[in-house]
């Protein structure tokens, strides 16, 4: 820790606070404010966290200027490369990458928890047959805690290393149940002679009626997306996780708190979004008008899959997976379908304008995620589940990072209060 300081003055009084400056391995510095309540009175404002670092981490980090991000170090282009997503996870959980038995180990333990408790199955039941399946999602992930009562002792490590294997594991299964229920077809039990991702293929496409075999290119593509959506630092559904950890709420909560964060458009359903928008535009001789339009200052229409909060130069992740995407257009993709045809034309025009260019902006992951997703045959519905299933192994990370620091409190933010000043009540006939 340095010596810098940050000094605060104020106006009026002319009371100055002198703050601790504190670096991390990398990015900004941040100024510590734990004292400022105690020494000046006074809170900070700051709705969205636009300039606050809510926490430490050693999980994940981001350079948006300069397009980086790495799990604990490694970038994501070699993780993407010669990694998988069982190793990613074991990666992010115990913050190094596995050794051969290690990773063996980890594989058989995951594989083992993947069914959950015939129990769960009968609440699919009580759901209408066109239930979203992120609504289902959020009421099933919740309620594996009326089930696993022997590993929810937060104060036990083995306790919530249990718990996070779990949910790692059964997610898939709780997704393609969703599913399966959507469809009216029968659930798949998990099989454990194939991979995380051939299971849970498996799980969503085969029927009891004939046999199933895993196509290498989808499960490639699919443990691919998975990898770049594992973790993204402390974006509002991990930061939902966190927040409903730190009071002690059990893992299944805090993730079914997760999911519900990542629900909104705003975060996890931007690649839905894509494909809404594709449709929208429905034909290539349409693009040059839609371009327009997302050009135009007074309509509200913009490129869904461009531009980046974070990331202002290029989105790392969709430059690791733009290659896959072609790739699983040419070899799976419905050839008739027009919609891809105009994907990559739309891709290619707005990629070659002025306007995106000069605002710098490039395509992102969602773009090319929701295509994929659909050539695979997952019905949008499901594109957020997706990202769920990948988030699991980020969010449970998270929560025993936080749950592992022993100075960790509960997250309770305060307010500039704007309401009305103290009056009296007034009894009903007198308003
Ligand atoms: N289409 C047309 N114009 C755009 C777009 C777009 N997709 N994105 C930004 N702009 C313009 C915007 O109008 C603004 O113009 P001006 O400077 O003339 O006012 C300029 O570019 C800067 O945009 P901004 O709104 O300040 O950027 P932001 O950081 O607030 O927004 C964003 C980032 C992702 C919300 C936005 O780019 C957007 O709405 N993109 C489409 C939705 C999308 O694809 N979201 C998925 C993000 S990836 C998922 C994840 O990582 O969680």
């Amino acid at each position: 820790m340095s010596d810098r300081k940050a000094t605060l003055t104020f106006s009026d009084t002319g009371k100055s606070i002198e703050l601790p400056i504190h670096s991390g391995t990398e990015g900004p510095d941040t100024v510590d404010i734990t004292s400022l309540y105690a020494q000046g009175k006074v809170f900070t404002f700051d709705p969205g966290f636009v300039s606050t670092a809510s926490c430490n981490s050693s999980i994940t980090y981001i350079d948006g200027n300069e397009g980086v991000l790495r799990y604990r170090g490694y970038p994501i282009e070699q993780l993407a490369e010669k990694s998988s997503f069982i190793e990613v996870a074991y990666l992010l959980l115990y913050g190094e990458l596995p050794s051969k038995t290690e990773l063996d180990d980890f594989n058989s333990v995951i594989t083992r928890h993947t069914m959950i408790n015939e129990s769960l199955l009968r609440f699919f039941e009580g759901f209408h047959y066109d239930a979203h399946p992120m609504a289902m999602m959020v009421g099933v992930v919740g309620s594996l805690s009326a089930f696993y009562h022997d590993s929810t002792d937060i104060s036990d490590p083995r306790h919530r290393e249990i718990s996070a294997h779990r949910l790692i594991a059964k997610l898939p299964t709780i997704a393609a149940a969703c599913y399966k229920h959507n469809v009216g077809e029968p659930v798949m039990y998990p099989r454990n002679d194939l991979s995380y991702t051939g299971n849970f293929l498996q799980m969503m496409f085969s029927t009891p009626c004939e046999d199933y075999e895993v196509d290498p290119l989808a499960e490639r593509a699919m443990d691919l997306l998975f990898i770049l959506h594992a973790d993204h630092e402390q974006n509002a559904s991990t930061s939902t996780v966190r927040l409903a950890g730190s009071s002690g709420a059990n893992p299944f909560a805090c993730i079914a708190a997760g999911t519900a964060s990542l629900w909104g458009p705003a975060h996890g359903g931007a690649n839905e979004a894509v494909l809404d928008m594709l449709e929208q535009i429905g034909d290539v001789k349409n693009i040059d008008k839609y371009l327009a339009k997302a050009k135009d200052k007074d309509d509200p229409f913009r490129l869904m899959g461009f531009g980046h909060r974070v990331y202002k130069n290029y989105d790392p992740r969709a430059k690791i997976i733009r290659e896959v995407c072609y790739q699983v257009l040419e070899k799976l993709a419905d050839t008739n379908n027009p919609l891809f045809e105009l994907a990559m034309r739309l891709e290619e025009l707005a990629s070659k304008d002025d306007y995106f260019l000069e605002k710098k902006l490039y395509p992102n992951v969602d773009f090319y995620s929701g295509i994929i997703y659909r050539a695979l045959g997952i019905p949008d519905s499901m594109f957020t589940v997706m990202f769920a299933i990948a988030r699991t192994a980020g969010w449970v990370s998270h929560w025993m990072e936080m749950l592992d620091d022993p100075k960790h409190r509960i997250g309770r933010p305060r307010q500039l209060y704007q309401g009305a000043g103290k009056r009296d009540y007034l009894p009903v006939d007198q308003r």
